[in-house]
Protein backbone atom coordinates (compact mmCIF):
# COMPACT_ATOMS: atom_id res chain seq x y z
CA UNK A 1 0.00 0.00 0.00
CA UNK A 2 1.15 3.17 -1.03
CA UNK A 3 2.04 5.99 1.73
CA UNK A 4 -0.65 9.15 1.99
CA UNK A 5 0.39 11.94 -0.95
CA UNK A 6 0.95 14.24 2.49
CA UNK A 7 4.12 12.48 2.86
CA UNK A 8 5.74 14.55 0.03
CA UNK A 9 5.05 17.25 2.59
CA UNK A 10 6.65 15.69 5.09
CA UNK A 11 9.35 15.43 3.18
CA UNK A 12 9.92 18.89 1.89
CA UNK A 13 9.02 20.42 5.03
CA UNK A 14 11.92 18.00 6.92
CA UNK A 15 14.49 19.03 4.07
CA UNK A 16 13.71 22.74 4.63
CA UNK A 17 13.95 22.49 8.64
CA UNK A 18 18.14 22.30 7.74
CA UNK A 19 19.85 25.18 6.23
CA UNK A 20 21.83 23.87 2.90
CA UNK A 21 19.94 20.31 3.47
CA UNK A 22 20.71 19.02 -0.17
CA UNK A 23 24.06 19.44 -0.54
CA UNK A 24 24.53 18.65 3.06
CA UNK A 25 22.48 15.27 2.77
CA UNK A 26 24.14 14.74 -0.89
CA UNK A 27 27.86 14.53 0.82
CA UNK A 28 26.72 12.60 3.97
CA UNK A 29 24.99 10.18 1.11
CA UNK A 30 28.53 9.46 -0.61
CA UNK A 31 30.24 9.06 2.49
CA UNK A 32 27.59 6.73 3.70
CA UNK A 33 27.46 4.13 0.92
CA UNK A 34 31.54 4.45 0.84
CA UNK A 35 31.54 3.63 4.75
CA UNK A 36 28.80 0.87 4.42
CA UNK A 37 30.37 -0.87 1.41
CA UNK A 38 33.53 -1.05 3.98
CA UNK A 39 31.55 -2.16 6.71
CA UNK A 40 29.60 -4.57 5.19
CA UNK A 41 32.40 -6.59 3.93
CA UNK A 42 33.58 -6.69 7.31
CA UNK A 43 30.49 -8.00 8.59
CA UNK A 44 30.26 -10.87 6.26
CA UNK A 45 33.20 -12.21 6.82
CA UNK A 46 33.55 -12.09 10.80
CA UNK A 47 29.96 -13.45 10.91
CA UNK A 48 28.45 -13.80 14.25
CA UNK A 49 31.89 -13.23 15.79
CA UNK A 50 31.27 -9.68 15.06
CA UNK A 51 28.02 -9.42 18.08
CA UNK A 52 30.10 -8.90 21.45
CA UNK A 53 29.48 -11.00 23.97
CA UNK A 54 30.67 -10.57 27.50
CA UNK A 55 29.70 -12.44 30.86
CA UNK A 56 27.44 -10.69 33.92
CA UNK A 57 29.85 -11.02 36.14
CA UNK A 58 32.49 -8.67 34.30
CA UNK A 59 30.13 -5.81 33.21
CA UNK A 60 31.31 -3.18 35.76
CA UNK A 61 35.09 -3.87 34.72
CA UNK A 62 34.67 -3.52 30.97
CA UNK A 63 37.69 -1.42 29.39
CA UNK A 64 36.88 1.03 27.08
CA UNK A 65 37.31 -0.93 23.95
CA UNK A 66 35.18 -3.21 24.67
CA UNK A 67 32.24 -0.66 25.96
CA UNK A 68 32.87 1.44 22.65
CA UNK A 69 32.11 -1.70 20.50
CA UNK A 70 29.55 -2.81 22.25
CA UNK A 71 27.98 1.02 21.64
CA UNK A 72 28.55 1.00 17.61
CA UNK A 73 27.70 -2.23 17.04
CA UNK A 74 24.26 -1.80 19.17
CA UNK A 75 24.21 -5.71 20.77
CA UNK A 76 25.35 -7.38 23.17
CA UNK A 77 25.50 -11.21 24.69
CA UNK A 78 25.57 -10.89 28.50
CA UNK A 79 26.06 -14.06 29.63
CA UNK A 80 25.44 -16.13 32.81
CA UNK A 81 22.89 -13.23 34.05
CA UNK A 82 20.75 -15.96 36.38
CA UNK A 83 21.92 -19.12 36.42
CA UNK A 84 20.95 -22.08 33.99
CA UNK A 85 18.99 -24.30 36.37
CA UNK A 86 16.75 -21.20 37.41
CA UNK A 87 16.30 -20.08 33.73
CA UNK A 88 15.62 -23.74 32.65
CA UNK A 89 13.12 -24.24 35.52
CA UNK A 90 11.18 -20.79 34.35
CA UNK A 91 10.77 -22.57 30.91
CA UNK A 92 9.12 -25.96 32.86
CA UNK A 93 7.21 -23.86 34.75
CA UNK A 94 5.88 -21.74 31.79
CA UNK A 95 5.17 -25.07 29.59
CA UNK A 96 3.12 -26.16 32.43
CA UNK A 97 0.84 -22.88 32.96
CA UNK A 98 0.40 -23.17 29.10
CA UNK A 99 -0.95 -26.78 29.55
CA UNK A 100 -3.06 -26.30 32.43
CA UNK A 101 -4.65 -22.59 30.92
CA UNK A 102 -5.45 -24.43 27.07
CA UNK A 103 -7.35 -21.20 26.29
CA UNK A 104 -4.33 -18.89 26.49
CA UNK A 105 -3.81 -16.77 23.57
CA UNK A 106 -0.73 -17.66 21.35
CA UNK A 107 0.60 -18.49 17.42
CA UNK A 108 0.39 -20.11 15.20
CA UNK A 109 -3.58 -20.71 16.73
CA UNK A 110 -3.39 -24.87 16.06
CA UNK A 111 0.07 -24.90 17.84
CA UNK A 112 0.87 -22.39 20.04
CA UNK A 113 4.65 -21.08 20.66
CA UNK A 114 4.83 -17.34 20.79
CA UNK A 115 2.30 -17.16 23.79
CA UNK A 116 0.21 -13.37 24.27
CA UNK A 117 0.95 -13.54 28.09
CA UNK A 118 2.23 -11.18 30.43
CA UNK A 119 1.86 -11.96 33.99
CA UNK A 120 2.76 -15.56 34.30
CA UNK A 121 4.94 -15.70 37.75
CA UNK A 122 8.24 -16.82 35.31
CA UNK A 123 7.51 -13.87 33.38
CA UNK A 124 7.30 -11.52 36.77
CA UNK A 125 9.73 -13.66 39.18
CA UNK A 126 12.61 -12.91 35.51
CA UNK A 127 11.82 -8.74 35.13
CA UNK A 128 12.28 -8.71 38.92
CA UNK A 129 15.20 -10.66 39.28
CA UNK A 130 17.69 -8.45 40.52
CA UNK A 131 20.52 -9.76 38.38
CA UNK A 132 18.33 -8.46 35.32
CA UNK A 133 17.21 -5.26 36.90
CA UNK A 134 21.39 -4.78 37.30
CA UNK A 135 22.12 -5.55 33.47
CA UNK A 136 18.88 -2.84 32.87
CA UNK A 137 20.90 -0.47 34.59
CA UNK A 138 24.20 -0.84 32.66
CA UNK A 139 22.93 -0.70 29.92
CA UNK A 140 20.53 2.42 30.34
CA UNK A 141 23.74 4.24 31.82
CA UNK A 142 25.56 3.41 27.99
CA UNK A 143 22.99 6.54 27.14
CA UNK A 144 24.46 9.86 28.44
CA UNK A 145 23.69 13.29 27.10
CA UNK A 146 26.23 16.39 25.66
CA UNK A 147 23.36 18.76 27.29
CA UNK A 148 23.63 19.67 30.95
CA UNK A 149 22.35 17.16 33.33
CA UNK A 150 21.28 19.11 35.51
CA UNK A 151 18.94 21.13 33.51
CA UNK A 152 15.25 21.76 34.25
CA UNK A 153 14.76 19.05 30.88
CA UNK A 154 16.44 16.30 32.60
CA UNK A 155 13.64 16.42 35.74
CA UNK A 156 12.50 12.93 36.62
CA UNK A 157 15.42 11.25 34.71
CA UNK A 158 17.73 8.74 36.49
CA UNK A 159 19.34 6.03 34.55
CA UNK A 160 20.21 4.17 37.36
CA UNK A 161 16.74 3.37 38.27
CA UNK A 162 15.71 0.86 35.97
CA UNK A 163 11.70 0.30 35.26
CA UNK A 164 10.21 -3.25 33.63
CA UNK A 165 8.39 -3.36 30.62
CA UNK A 166 5.64 -6.42 30.41
CA UNK A 167 6.49 -8.21 27.36
CA UNK A 168 5.47 -11.74 26.04
CA UNK A 169 7.52 -14.92 25.87
CA UNK A 170 7.99 -17.29 22.86
CA UNK A 171 8.72 -21.29 23.27
CA UNK A 172 9.30 -22.40 19.64
CA UNK A 173 9.82 -25.58 18.64
CA UNK A 174 12.23 -27.04 15.62
CA UNK A 175 11.03 -27.40 12.17
CA UNK A 176 8.43 -24.56 11.74
CA UNK A 177 8.75 -21.70 9.41
CA UNK A 178 7.92 -18.46 11.22
CA UNK A 179 7.79 -15.23 8.81
CA UNK A 180 6.97 -13.01 11.47
CA UNK A 181 9.60 -11.14 11.70
CA UNK A 182 11.44 -9.75 9.10
CA UNK A 183 14.61 -7.34 9.39
CA UNK A 184 12.30 -4.58 11.10
CA UNK A 185 13.21 -1.79 13.86
CA UNK A 186 11.13 -1.24 16.51
CA UNK A 187 9.81 1.44 18.95
CA UNK A 188 8.66 4.09 16.44
CA UNK A 189 7.85 3.99 12.55
CA UNK A 190 7.41 7.35 10.25
CA UNK A 191 7.31 9.24 13.53
CA UNK A 192 11.51 8.96 13.31
CA UNK A 193 10.63 11.43 10.76
CA UNK A 194 7.19 13.25 11.37
CA UNK A 195 7.90 14.15 15.12
CA UNK A 196 9.90 16.86 15.34
CA UNK A 197 11.07 15.65 18.56
CA UNK A 198 11.87 11.73 17.76
CA UNK A 199 13.48 13.56 14.45
CA UNK A 200 15.81 15.53 16.96
CA UNK A 201 17.74 12.13 17.28
CA UNK A 202 18.88 12.06 14.21
CA UNK A 203 19.78 15.63 13.51
CA UNK A 204 22.93 15.08 13.00
CA UNK A 205 22.09 13.42 9.98
CA UNK A 206 20.31 15.90 8.86
CA UNK A 207 23.16 18.75 8.91
CA UNK A 208 25.43 16.60 7.29
CA UNK A 209 27.25 15.51 10.46
CA UNK A 210 26.02 11.61 10.39
CA UNK A 211 29.50 10.84 11.40
CA UNK A 212 29.06 12.94 14.65
CA UNK A 213 25.21 11.25 14.81
CA UNK A 214 25.16 9.28 18.40
CA UNK A 215 22.43 6.63 19.04
CA UNK A 216 22.96 6.95 22.94
CA UNK A 217 22.68 10.53 23.52
CA UNK A 218 19.46 10.63 25.57
CA UNK A 219 18.31 14.12 25.22
CA UNK A 220 16.10 13.25 21.74
CA UNK A 221 14.96 10.08 23.58
CA UNK A 222 13.00 11.90 26.63
CA UNK A 223 10.13 13.61 24.79
CA UNK A 224 10.49 11.08 21.13
CA UNK A 225 6.77 10.34 20.84
CA UNK A 226 7.07 6.83 19.36
CA UNK A 227 3.43 6.45 18.61
CA UNK A 228 1.26 8.98 17.06
CA UNK A 229 -0.97 6.57 15.77
CA UNK A 230 -1.61 4.59 18.78
CA UNK A 231 -1.48 1.32 16.67
CA UNK A 232 -1.86 -1.72 19.29
CA UNK A 233 1.38 -2.96 19.41
CA UNK A 234 3.83 -0.36 19.09
CA UNK A 235 5.99 0.17 21.90
CA UNK A 236 5.24 3.84 23.34
CA UNK A 237 7.77 3.84 25.77
CA UNK A 238 11.33 4.59 25.57
CA UNK A 239 13.42 1.38 26.08
CA UNK A 240 16.94 1.61 25.97
CA UNK A 241 17.45 -1.84 24.89
CA UNK A 242 14.99 -4.55 23.74
CA UNK A 243 16.26 -7.49 24.94
CA UNK A 244 15.20 -11.31 25.57
CA UNK A 245 16.35 -13.75 28.29
CA UNK A 246 17.19 -17.30 27.33
CA UNK A 247 15.25 -20.11 28.57
CA UNK A 248 17.13 -22.82 26.34
CA UNK A 249 20.24 -23.23 24.51
CA UNK A 250 19.63 -21.60 21.18
CA UNK A 251 22.13 -21.50 18.46
CA UNK A 252 22.57 -19.97 14.91
CA UNK A 253 20.01 -21.89 12.55
CA UNK A 254 17.62 -22.62 15.69
CA UNK A 255 15.01 -19.45 15.35
CA UNK A 256 17.64 -17.32 17.01
CA UNK A 257 17.56 -13.64 16.82
CA UNK A 258 19.29 -11.43 13.64
CA UNK A 259 20.92 -7.91 13.81
CA UNK A 260 22.11 -5.39 11.51
CA UNK A 261 25.57 -5.05 13.88
CA UNK A 262 25.81 -1.27 13.32
CA UNK A 263 23.64 1.17 14.83
CA UNK A 264 25.30 4.20 13.53
CA UNK A 265 25.41 2.88 9.66
CA UNK A 266 21.90 1.54 9.80
CA UNK A 267 20.48 4.92 11.46
CA UNK A 268 22.54 7.20 9.01
CA UNK A 269 21.66 5.20 5.68
CA UNK A 270 17.86 4.55 7.00
CA UNK A 271 17.46 7.64 7.96
CA UNK A 272 18.83 9.48 4.76
CA UNK A 273 17.12 6.92 2.04
CA UNK A 274 13.94 8.48 1.72
CA UNK A 275 15.47 11.41 0.07
CA UNK A 276 17.82 9.69 -2.62
CA UNK A 277 16.46 7.41 -5.64
CA UNK A 278 18.64 4.89 -7.14
CA UNK A 279 19.17 5.39 -10.90
CA UNK A 280 20.06 1.55 -11.57
CA UNK A 281 18.67 -1.66 -10.44
CA UNK A 282 19.16 -2.83 -6.87
CA UNK A 283 20.56 -5.66 -7.80
CA UNK A 284 23.59 -4.11 -10.04
CA UNK A 285 27.10 -3.31 -10.09
CA UNK A 286 27.32 0.30 -8.90
CA UNK A 287 25.09 1.41 -5.69
CA UNK A 288 27.73 2.20 -3.46
CA UNK A 289 28.54 5.55 -6.24
CA UNK A 290 27.10 7.84 -5.72
CA UNK A 291 26.34 9.26 -8.90
CA UNK A 292 24.13 6.43 -9.12
CA UNK A 293 21.70 8.08 -6.39
CA UNK A 294 20.15 11.48 -7.19
CA UNK A 295 18.88 13.58 -4.51
CA UNK A 296 14.91 13.39 -5.04
CA UNK A 297 11.69 14.73 -2.87
CA UNK A 298 9.52 14.07 -5.14
CA UNK A 299 7.38 10.97 -4.26
CA UNK A 300 5.85 10.02 -0.60
CA UNK A 301 8.07 7.04 0.14
CA UNK A 302 9.36 6.70 3.18
CA UNK A 303 11.42 3.37 2.43
CA UNK A 304 10.74 0.01 4.51
CA UNK A 305 7.29 2.25 6.26
CA UNK A 306 4.04 0.63 5.71
CA UNK A 307 0.50 1.55 6.43
CA UNK A 308 -0.77 -0.78 9.05
CA UNK A 309 -4.01 -0.28 11.40
CA UNK A 310 -4.76 3.26 11.30
CA UNK A 311 -1.32 3.80 11.82
CA UNK A 312 2.28 2.27 10.23
CA UNK A 313 4.94 -0.33 10.32
CA UNK A 314 8.31 -0.07 9.77
CA UNK A 315 11.00 1.08 9.15
CA UNK A 316 11.63 -2.71 7.35
CA UNK A 317 14.70 -2.63 5.19
CA UNK A 318 14.79 -5.04 2.38
CA UNK A 319 17.25 -6.11 -0.08
CA UNK A 320 14.99 -4.18 -3.09
CA UNK A 321 14.80 -0.88 -0.64
CA UNK A 322 18.38 -0.54 1.26
CA UNK A 323 20.53 -2.76 -1.00
CA UNK A 324 23.42 -1.15 0.68
CA UNK A 325 23.24 -2.79 3.93
CA UNK A 326 23.50 -6.36 2.52
CA UNK A 327 20.87 -7.60 4.17
CA UNK A 328 21.34 -11.30 2.74
CA UNK A 329 24.47 -11.29 4.07
CA UNK A 330 24.87 -8.24 7.01
CA UNK A 331 21.94 -9.61 9.22
CA UNK A 332 24.00 -11.93 12.00
CA UNK A 333 22.49 -14.60 13.88
CA UNK A 334 23.20 -13.81 17.55
CA UNK A 335 26.30 -16.20 19.14
CA UNK A 336 24.77 -19.68 20.58
CA UNK A 337 23.49 -19.16 23.73
CA UNK A 338 22.71 -21.01 27.13
CA UNK A 339 19.77 -20.72 29.66
CA UNK A 340 20.50 -17.68 31.68
CA UNK A 341 22.19 -15.93 28.95
CA UNK A 342 20.81 -12.44 27.61
CA UNK A 343 20.72 -10.83 24.21
CA UNK A 344 20.73 -7.05 24.26
CA UNK A 345 20.17 -4.58 21.48
CA UNK A 346 19.73 -0.85 20.93
CA UNK A 347 16.32 0.45 20.18
CA UNK A 348 17.56 1.52 16.79
CA UNK A 349 19.15 -1.93 15.90
CA UNK A 350 17.39 -3.46 12.69
CA UNK A 351 16.57 -6.87 13.84
CA UNK A 352 14.69 -10.11 12.67
CA UNK A 353 14.33 -13.61 13.47
CA UNK A 354 15.47 -16.74 11.65
CA UNK A 355 13.03 -18.39 9.91
CA UNK A 356 13.86 -21.86 10.13
CA UNK A 357 14.73 -23.49 13.37
CA UNK A 358 16.13 -26.81 12.55
CA UNK A 359 17.89 -27.77 16.31
CA UNK A 360 16.62 -30.58 17.80
CA UNK A 361 14.98 -28.57 21.09
CA UNK A 362 12.74 -25.69 22.35
CA UNK A 363 14.58 -22.04 21.49
CA UNK A 364 12.83 -20.39 24.51
CA UNK A 365 12.82 -16.84 25.71
CA UNK A 366 11.42 -14.42 27.13
CA UNK A 367 11.42 -10.49 25.82
CA UNK A 368 12.60 -8.12 28.70
CA UNK A 369 14.13 -4.77 27.62
CA UNK A 370 16.21 -2.48 29.31
CA UNK A 371 14.09 0.94 30.47
CA UNK A 372 15.02 3.84 31.96
CA UNK A 373 13.16 6.02 34.76
CA UNK A 374 12.21 8.92 32.59
CA UNK A 375 8.91 11.05 32.98
CA UNK A 376 7.02 9.30 29.86
CA UNK A 377 8.33 5.83 31.22
CA UNK A 378 7.15 6.37 34.56
CA UNK A 379 3.89 7.53 33.32
CA UNK A 380 3.46 4.22 31.23
CA UNK A 381 4.38 2.07 34.26
CA UNK A 382 2.09 3.55 36.24
CA UNK A 383 -0.59 2.50 33.52
CA UNK A 384 1.18 -1.32 33.24
CA UNK A 385 0.32 -1.48 36.97
CA UNK A 386 -2.85 -1.06 36.93
CA UNK A 387 -3.00 -3.76 33.98
CA UNK A 388 -1.19 -5.89 36.39
CA UNK A 389 -3.30 -5.21 39.39
CA UNK A 390 -6.28 -6.22 37.16
CA UNK A 391 -4.39 -9.56 35.40
CA UNK A 392 -5.25 -7.31 32.00
CA UNK A 393 -2.96 -6.84 29.06
CA UNK A 394 -0.51 -4.08 30.01
CA UNK A 395 -1.37 -0.80 27.58
CA UNK A 396 0.86 -0.89 24.23
CA UNK A 397 -0.41 -4.58 23.63
CA UNK A 398 -3.35 -5.80 21.76
CA UNK A 399 -6.73 -6.19 23.72
CA UNK A 400 -6.95 -9.92 24.64
CA UNK A 401 -9.36 -11.35 27.42
CA UNK A 402 -6.55 -10.65 30.42
CA UNK A 403 -5.26 -13.36 32.37
CA UNK A 404 -7.21 -12.81 35.58
CA UNK A 405 -8.78 -16.21 35.58
CA UNK A 406 -5.84 -18.63 34.30
CA UNK A 407 -4.38 -20.56 36.77
CA UNK A 408 -0.83 -19.92 38.26
CA UNK A 409 -0.75 -15.78 37.44
CA UNK A 410 1.59 -13.94 39.70
CA UNK A 411 0.61 -11.40 42.39
CA UNK A 412 2.55 -8.81 44.44
CA UNK A 413 3.82 -11.47 46.50
CA UNK A 414 6.14 -13.10 43.75
CA UNK A 415 8.44 -9.95 43.60
CA UNK A 416 11.10 -8.40 44.86
CA UNK A 417 11.39 -5.18 46.58
CA UNK A 418 14.04 -4.41 43.59
CA UNK A 419 11.42 -5.81 41.34
CA UNK A 420 8.30 -3.87 42.93
CA UNK A 421 10.25 -0.50 42.66
CA UNK A 422 11.01 -1.29 38.58
CA UNK A 423 7.22 -2.09 38.41
CA UNK A 424 5.92 0.88 40.06
CA UNK A 425 4.25 -0.83 43.33
CA UNK A 426 6.41 0.85 45.56
CA UNK A 427 8.45 3.78 46.04
CA UNK A 428 11.84 3.55 47.59
CA UNK A 429 13.60 0.36 47.97
CA UNK A 430 14.26 -0.57 51.33
CA UNK A 431 12.35 2.26 52.66
FE1 LIG B 1 11.14 -6.50 16.94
Amino acid sequence: MALPPRFVDLKASVAASYPDFEKNATQSWAEILEELDKVTKLIKEQGVDYIPQVNFADLQTLNHEQVDKIKRRGSVVIKDIVPDEQAAKWKEELKEFVKVNPTVDGLPVDDKQFFQLYWTKPQVQARSHPNLLAASTWLNKLYHTKSNPDSPKFEGVDLNIPLTYADRFRIRKPGVGWNFHPPHIDGGTIERWEDPYFRRCFEDMFTGNWRKHDPFELEGRLDARSSLYGRPGQSSIFRSFQGWLAMSETAPTQGTLRVFPDVLLSNAYIILRPFFTLTIPPGTEGIFDAKNWKFDLSKPDFQGIHPRDGGYVGPRPTPELHPNMRLENCMISIPKVNPGDAVFWHCDVVHSVETDHIGKNDSAVMYIPAVPLTPQNQAYIERQKAAFLQGETPPDFPKGEGEAGYIGVASVVDISNEGKRAMGLMVDVGA
